[in-house]
């Protein structure tokens, strides 16, 4: 299975919303057969703090949950307390998100912990993993993570600020050092929420030179959910955001399917390191 680093350059295109509504719409695997992932987890990992637990958790998360209680952990006990640390996304089974610090000032402080966390990332070998890594080039970023994806991308709007923002994100990643594994720099790929505001996906991808993974539509009522904690209204599951995030989800687990079979063939593995504790959780 897959780490995916999902970012931005300046402004506030829609990480935090993107990466909670593709957990939601993420293909799990069916009973029954051997392929694709069981679960999926949305790791919160912005150097500015949580979005998830003021917005859509409504300011409610348990004291027993979070990357807050991860903190201080040998690594060993990470693995044993990332169980429990996570939350069921919407009650779903399988669906989890893992809140992150409350501020910049714990990220700076607590940066190292990513690192362990992302050694047991790597080894949570049947969950895909969303990681929200918010504007890059903070101090208090865990670029570690950025290191350990298999796929980085760059969310940006179709407004030249945003463009030119992501311009110089993609800059800034490839300038990062390449996984610990094999010194290979992440692929990055970038997603567009709303087009033609004023420009289109082809526009954008001729400024920033990298390949589109789509359109996430522009659907403000459906993005409270996630931002501000609104319900979920009737047309929630199949209005435009859960249903553009429905395609952007079945494209980046092919690319991630895809990917480990090349990697595979090529000799390496994907996912170095042992098997290791696959997350359960409860929330
Ligand atoms: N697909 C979308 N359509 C419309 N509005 C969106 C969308 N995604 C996010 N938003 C809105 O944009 C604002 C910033 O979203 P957020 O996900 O917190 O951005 P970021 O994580 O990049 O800072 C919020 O008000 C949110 O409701
Ligand atoms: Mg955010």
């Amino acid at each position: 299975m897959g780490i995916i680093v999902l970012a931005s350059g300046k402004g506030s295109p829609g990480v935090s919303c993107t990466a909670l509504a593709l957990a939601l719409a993420w293909p799990l695997h069916v009973p029954g057969t051997t392929s694709g992932p069981e679960r999926v987890l949305v790791v919160e990992a912005d150097a500015a703090g949580t979005s998830a637990v003021p917005g859509y958790l409504q300011g409610t998360c348990s004291p027993a949950a979070g990357m807050a209680t991860l903190v201080g952990t040998s690594r060993q006990e990470m693995g044993e307390r990332l169980p429990q640390a996570v939350i069921r996304l919407e009650g779903q089974p399988d669906r989890y998100l893992l809140p992150g610090l409350s501020g910049p000032t714990q990220m700076a402080a607590h940066r190292h912990t990513f690192t362990d966390l992302a050694g047991w990332l790597r080894v949570m070998t049947r969950s895909d993993i969303l990681v929200d890594l918010g504007r890059v080039g903070a101090a208090a970023e865990p670029s570690v993570l950025v290191q350990a994806a298999d796929l980085v991308v760059v969310v940006c709007r179709s407004s030249m600020p945003s463009v030119l923002g992501a311009l110089h994100a993609v800059s800034y990643l490839r300038s990062l050092p390449g996984s610990a594994a094999d010194s290979r720099p992440s692929p990055i790929r970038f997603l567009l929420v709303g087009e033609r505001s004023p420009y289109t996906l082809r526009e954008v991808q001729a400024a920033l030179e990298i390949q589109p993974l789509g359109v996430l539509a522009h659907d403000a009522r459906s993005a409270a959910v996630f931002s501000d904690g609104h319900s979920p209204g009737r047309g929630f599951a199949r209005g435009p955001l859960m249903r553009s995030a429905s395609h952007i989800a079945q494209t980046l687990t092919a690319y991630l399917t895809s990917e480990t079979a090349t990697v595979r063939t090529s000799g390496t593995t994907a996912r170095p390191g042992a098997k290791g504790k696959a997350v359960t959780g409860r929330g």
